[in-house]
């Protein structure tokens, strides 16, 4: 969808008096207020009815932006090296790095901790939104705390709706689960949050990274996101391994979502589904950022479909499939 240079203008505008603005990135829509305004960052704590105990990311489109926010000098060298080549390399992209706060980015944004999350993101909309504002803006996924993540203007308005100031509608977003958090103010790069950059892509730029937390569940979380209970659909959700689908029988009042077309079809042809409704595919010739593009919205839509349960066939678990199975295996846990 194309947005005029004047309605991001307009929004710009309600972001500097200290409105919130819902608007789309690459991974999802992103909840954002001027990062100066501790009032509007309140806003957001209250809108999504998130803890305070949970840090946002802060959003910017240049690199000049990030010396306002983030402390480069007390990194180690070797540290600012890897900040250097990720952000070279990676930015802008599906990527949020950890690095130390400078003084001046209030404590509510970043709960208290010395350390703050800043992302560039590879979205037209969500730069220009970025550089006619303040140049930071800080934003979480668009959604109510712990439910799914926005992937549509539409999912914004029907889980915010009014309490947003204004929506940006940048139509779906392309790469459909949130930037990957990867944490540099310490010695060894450590993943805190799979997502929409792969490890692989990460290690082949700076080495080995720390994995041991990506995807495990922590009774104190590095990051809030590492809650177990976390991207849940109102309906209760269970996860299956990939051979196991084809066994579950079918019952008209389930829906299934199938990682593939091939495991689909095998189950199609095991259990004979009579007027089968609520089936659906992550991506048909098993595509893993086509299945990350789909995820959400799928999830959405089982959701609202009305169905008693919605049962998923986990993802392989190599490239995006570890962010997909991270997020699944949360949405699991309620229940
Ligand atoms: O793709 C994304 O990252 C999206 C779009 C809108 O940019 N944003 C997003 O924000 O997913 P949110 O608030 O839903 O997730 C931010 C994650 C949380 O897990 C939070 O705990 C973690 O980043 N985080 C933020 N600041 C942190 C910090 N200083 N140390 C460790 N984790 C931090
Ligand atoms: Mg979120």
């Amino acid at each position: 969808m194309l947005l005029s240079d004047d309605a991001i203008g307009r929004a710009a505008e309600a972001l500097v008096s200290g409105l919130l603005v819902a608007f789309p990135t690459e991974t999802v829509y992103g909840l954002g207020a001027d990062v100066f305004n501790v009032a509007a960052l309140e806003r957001i704590f209250a809108v999504k009815r998130r803890p305070r105990f949970d840090p946002l990311i802060i959003h910017i489109a240049d690199m000049d932006a990030l010396e306002g926010i983030a402390d480069i000098s007390s990194l180690e060298p070797v540290s600012r090296e890897k900040l250097a080549a990720l952000s070279r390399c990676l930015w802008p992209g599906p990527l949020t790095l950890i690095l130390p706060k400078r003084p001046a980015v209030p404590d509510l944004a970043t709960a208290g901790l010395a350390t703050v999350a800043v992302r560039f993101p590879d979205h037209p909309v969500a730069q220009k939104l970025i550089r006619l504002s303040t140049g930071a803006i800080a934003a979480p996924s668009a959604n109510p705390f712990g439910y799914l993540s926005p992937t549509r203007a539409e999912h914004v308005q029907e889980q915010l709706g009014a309490q947003v100031d204004i929506i940006l509608d940048g139509g779906r977003t392309g790469i459909g689960v949130e930037s990957t958090v990867l944490d540099l103010s310490t010695g060894l790069p450590r993943i805190l949050r799979p997502g929409g950059t792969s490890r692989e892509r990460i290690e082949a730029i700076i080495g080995p990274v720390d994995n041991s937390e990506q995807g495990g569940i922590l009774e104190a979380p590095h990051s809030p996101g590492q809650l177990k209970s976390h991207y849940a659909p109102r309906s209760p959700l269970t996860l299956h391994c990939p051979g196991d689908m084809i066994a579950l029988p079918y019952r008209a009042s389930e829906g299934y979502l199938f990682f593939d077309g091939k495991s689909r079809d095998a189950w199609y042809t095991a259990q004979e589904p009579r007027d089968a409704r609520w089936i659906r595919t992550l991506s048909e010739t098993g595509s893993m950022a086509e299945a990350a593009t789909n995820l959400f919205d799928q999830l959405h839509e089982l959701d609202k479909s009305g169905c008693s349960i919605i049962r998923v066939e986990q993802a392989p678990e190599d490239g995006l499939g570890s962010a997909i199975n991270d997020r699944l295996s949360r949405a699991a846990t309620m229940y």
